[in-house]
């Protein structure tokens, strides 16, 4: 099985750097990782669910690093330390855009993830944001469905952005409904991920299945419905 790095780069820019598997993750983690959450129970509880709100980077991030926690055990046989994680790669490109400033409201209306306002704040008008919603919540729920993050479908709930709601799910059942294929492969990747005779290359490729699809979708998606989506920036 071959994986066309190059392409990987010039997809999701910096996930690259942790397919490559050649970057220290000492000094390589997003932004205000050690601050966010680790664990559900950093979020707030509401009727026995946790509640997240992925218009929030600190939230958001913190997905990610639940994400990575309950993967851990699973790249373990491929290097120590999570090293080879191949999820590295979503967290640390979510952080660059976090980094530079591309999730704040590009159209300064509100002063959405600017320093003025709330810099944690993630602007559903930034493209990136949108985008990205799909890398980070759909990964993050099909864990959930996949049995793997030791919680139940029904305990989590994702709270909608300000407006255009009807372009995102908010949880595992609504995000099988909206984004059947983009979950099924997610499920496809863990399903591999927790086998243990998977290999490295068929984690990376399911991997690649999974990011590529709800990805290509999602051009679609916004061309449509966003005035300026800068396709040639993937
Ligand atoms: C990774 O970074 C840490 C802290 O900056 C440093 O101590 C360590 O030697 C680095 N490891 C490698 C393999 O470069
Ligand atoms: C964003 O999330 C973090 C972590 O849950 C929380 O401490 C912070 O208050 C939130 N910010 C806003 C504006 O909700
Ligand atoms: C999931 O989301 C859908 C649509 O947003 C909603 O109708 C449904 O009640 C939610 N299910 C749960 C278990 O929260």
């Amino acid at each position: 099985m071959t994986f066309n790095l190059s392409w990987a780069c010039v997809l999701v820019g910096c996930i690259s750097a942790s397919l490559a598997g050649a970057y220290n993750l000492s000094d390589e983690f997003p932004p205000l990782w050690k601050e966010s959450p680790g664990q559900f129970s950093d979020y707030s509880v509401e009727n026995g669910k946790y509640i997240i709100n992925p218009w929030n980077y600190s939230e958001r991030i913190g997905m990610y690093k639940i994400l990575l926690a309950q993967t851990a055990r699973y790249f373990e046989k491929f290097a120590p330390e999570d090293e080879q994680n191949i999820l590295w790669g979503l967290p640390i490109h979510h952080g660059w855009q976090y980094h530079s400033g591309r999730l704040a409201d590009p159209t300064l209306r509100t002063d959405c993830g600017h320093d003025s306002g709330d810099p944690l704040c993630i602007s559903v008008d930034s493209w990136w944001a949108d985008l990205n919603y799909y890398l980070s919540t759909i990964p993050f729920l099909a864990a959930i469905d996949s049995g793997l993050m030791g919680v139940s479908a029904d305990n989590v709930i994702l709270l909608p952005p300000s407006k255009d709601q009807t372009n995102f799910c908010y949880n595992v059942s609504s995000c099988h409904s909206s984004f059947p294929e983009a979950m099924k492969m997610w499920n496809k990747f863990y399903k591999c991920a927790m086998s243990p005779s998977s290999s490295f290359d068929d984690l990376l490729k399911y991997m690649w299945d999974a990011m590529f699809h709800p990805w290509s979708l999602l051009v679609r998606i916004f061309r449509v419905g966003k005035n300026k989506p800068n396709v040639i920036l993937l």
